[in-house]
């Protein structure tokens, strides 16, 4: 029931900090770590290369668990558009393993690519939020969401959680192998849960920025490097699927290569800033667009901040910053929506579970 909630989607947002927490609660062990079944650590780490195959939202979180597969667990890991993989697959290694992710488990797109993966006898996991579902009964191993019915179109807290399982699944393999990554899953999620309640307790702030800098607008971007692109590739489908505003989000470096063509005076530009390693790469593409007309609006991390940036957000381990900066993108598409006028959890075209191919 969405209580005292206008709209399924705003509940869904405000939920995100108890799903941080229910997820680590739920991964923990009596010794207080985060662990994953000890066959799954065992077939995966036995891979020499990990497939994440998912679609929309589920395939932007997929770019942040290559992310931390790669970093934490030292698997080589690549993502794929399951429509795409299914009628051109890659060129396999010897010893891959396949990661469905997917909120409702019955995504045809993401069952068909399944269905191959068994025939071709490799190992699989699905992460889902619907225990019993298809893709889950179809897969060697599952891993929950835990984050409760997600009933908005628009993906939120799957979202956020997928990437926080994402983590601990990571963590765990990374621990296994005995490498310290110099992270404490537990404590950073728990500094994330905490940061995200920051954000949406102000989220009137970031209605008044939707207002300002996303009316009778036409079209948008995100742009970011790193974790912060692949937020920003979130957050333009976020925007764009709710509110109808053509949103690209777009490496923050490769704007110049083209599509800077479309900016002109005006044009709303929505920077993610928060990796040390590109923070003033992004923030010169940022006076790319400025200086061409773009109205230019930037969410910052603190500690890479500038006085003047809009949004200054709460200091998180920079690895999981996605899950922090995505909450103020996802309350930017709630409220540009609102002030257009439709219905926020029940866009146009489009169905929760797509399970045509
Ligand atoms: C967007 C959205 C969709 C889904 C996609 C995959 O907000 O919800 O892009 O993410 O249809 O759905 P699942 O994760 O159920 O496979």
């Amino acid at each position: 029931e969405k209580g005292t909630y206008p709209y399924y989607m705003l509940k869904e947002i405000d939920e995100q900090p108890a799903v941080m927490r229910n997820i680590v609660q739920k991964y923990q062990n009596e010794e207080g770590r985060l662990t994953v079944p000890e066959d799954l650590v065992t077939a995966m780490l036995a891979a020499d290369r990990i497939h994440i195959v998912a679609c929309g939202t589920s395939y932007h979180s997929g770019w942040v668990g290559k992310h931390y597969l790669e970093k934490f667990a030292q698997i080589p890991t690549e993502v794929h558009v399951a429509s795409e993989f299914s009628y051109n697959p890659p060129l396999l290694t010897g010893n891959p393993f396949f990661v469905f992710l997917t909120q409702s488990g019955e995504t045809a797109d993401s069952r068909q690519v399944l269905v191959k993966v068994k025939e071709w006898g490799y190992p699989s996991l699905t992460i889902t939020n619907v225990a019993g579902s298809t893709l889950s009964r179809e897969a060697d191993f599952t891993l929950l969401l835990h984050a409760g019915p997600e009933i908005a179109v628009a993906s939120t807290k799957a979202y956020t959680a997928q990437i926080a399982v994402l983590a601990v699944l990571s963590d765990a393999l990374g621990a296994k192998l005995g490498h310290d990554m110099g992270i404490n899953m537990v404590r950073e999620l728990g500094i994330v849960a905490t940061a995200m309640e920051a954000v949406i307790d102000d989220k009137e702030r970031i209605g008044e920025l939707a207002n300002i800098y996303l009316p009778n607008t036409r079209n948008a971007f995100y742009i970011g490097r790193g974790l912060d692109y692949y937020v920003s590739m979130e957050a333009a489908l976020k925007l764009k699927e709710i509110s109808y505003i053509q949103t690209e989000g777009f490496a923050a470096g490769e704007l110049k290569h083209g599509t800077i063509a479309l900016i002109e005076e005006g044009t709303p530009v929505l920077a993610i800033i928060t990796q040390a390693n590109v923070a003033s790469h992004t923030r010169g593409n940022i006076e790319e667009v400025r200086s061409r007309g773009a109205n230019t609006c930037v969410f910052a991390m603190e500690g890479l901040a500038h006085d003047n940036d809009q949004v200054i957000l709460p200091a998180v381990h920079p690895a999981l910053a996605p899950l922090l900066t995505v909450v103020p993108t996802q309350l930017m598409a709630y409220y540009a929506t609102l002030a257009r006028g439709y219905d926020v959890d029940k866009p146009r075209n489009l169905a929760k579970s797509v399970t045509v191919e």
